[in-house]
């Protein structure tokens, strides 16, 4: 314990050493004065059967260690430890953060077989109870995420638009596209652009690469979201897709999702459920 190099612990030693010698010192001079001292000095009016009481001022000991004491008080309330530097807490949080850190080095390199045991962990705790557990999005009370990055999905994100994620562009419109060319587009997002896997349509990609600068305008030509101001459509379909999703939430046209960027998941976590999330579509 390194107890002494804390200053307001030191303070407050300094100060309980201070009231015990006033108070031996007060009190010594007293008992002293009872035994040799005749009693004198003026006396109240009251009497209570023949006991009187003496009209003395405080001592002066006494008065400086109530004064100190109040004015000790204060600064130990207000600049000491109550509230300045110590709370519980702090420490509490101070303790997770700590935690949190090593978790992190912990994991820092995982294989996939663990971060889909992660992130099935963390998407049955903090994700199914509105996607469900199978994520299906419970009869659309969430987004169905067994669909999630593939390109019916991608489809049905041009035909309905998409909202709240809280981009610099801000919405995006339904209907850009109609369902064929958007299936063209979706088909040369998934094998060229964001590279996320094998288009069931590869014979629409150039068309779809065709179509892109309608969708380009916004996600910028070479789909990385132009500087943040749309999402970054290279990502789509991978777990850092999933990931951008948690820190800004989505208040959506169905419903609203929370953000999860207030540090209840720790970012290996977060890319571990994106791992996940992506699973569920490739998987069938
Ligand atoms: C007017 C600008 C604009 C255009 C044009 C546009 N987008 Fe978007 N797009 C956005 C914005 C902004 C978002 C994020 C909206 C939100 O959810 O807050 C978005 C979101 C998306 C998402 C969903 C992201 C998610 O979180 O699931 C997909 C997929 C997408 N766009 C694909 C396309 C495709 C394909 C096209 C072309 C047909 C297109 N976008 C055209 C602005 C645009
Ligand atoms: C409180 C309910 C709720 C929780 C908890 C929740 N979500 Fe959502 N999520 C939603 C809703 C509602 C939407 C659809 C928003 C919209 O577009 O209307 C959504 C949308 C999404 C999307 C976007 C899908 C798309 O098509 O763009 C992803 C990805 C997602 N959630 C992943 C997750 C993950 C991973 C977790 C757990 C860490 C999670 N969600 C927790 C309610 C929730």
């Amino acid at each position: 314990m390194n107890w002494l190099n804390d200053n307001v612990n030191l303070l407050t030693l300094i100060g309980a050493a201070a009231i015990i010698i006033l108070t031996v010192g007060v009190a010594g001079k007293y008992i002293k004065q009872m035994k040799t001292d005749k009693a004198t000095g003026e006396l109240t009016g009251d009497n209570w059967d023949g006991i009187g009481e003496y009209s003395n001022e405080l001592p002066y000991g006494w008065s400086l260690a109530y004064v100190g004491t109040i004015v000790w008080g204060l600064w130990y309330f207000f600049m000491g430890y109550p509230l300045a530097t110590f709370s519980q807490i702090g420490q509490y949080n101070d303790e997770v953060k700590d935690y949190t850190a090593r978790f992190e080095s912990k994991w820092a390199n995982p294989d996939k077989e663990t971060l889909m045991g992660m992130g099935e962990g963390v998407f049955l705790v903090q994700c199914a109870p509105c996607h469900g557990i199978t994520g299906d999005g419970m009869g659309g009370k969430a987004a169905d995420l067994t669909t999630w990055g593939s390109e019916e999905h991608i489809v049905n994100i041009v035909l309905k638009g998409s909202k709240g994620q809280g981009y610099a562009l801000g919405e995006m419109p339904a209907g850009l596209l109609d369902k064929a060319s958007a299936t063209a587009v979706a088909a040369y997002i998934v094998q060229d652009l964001a590279k996320s896997g094998k288009s069931k349509h590869p014979e629409l990609v150039a068309q779809g690469k065709a179509l892109w600068a309608t969708c380009g305008a916004c996600h910028g030509m070479d789909g990385k979201g132009m500087g943040g101001s749309a999402p970054a459509l290279v990502d789509y379909g991978k777990a850092q897709f999933v990931v951008d999703v948690l820190n800004r939430g989505k208040l959506g046209t169905i419903g609203q999702m929370p953000k999860f960027n207030d540090g209840r998941l720790t970012n290996i976590q977060k890319r571990a459920v994106g791992t996940y999330v992506d699973s569920l579509s490739s998987e069938e």
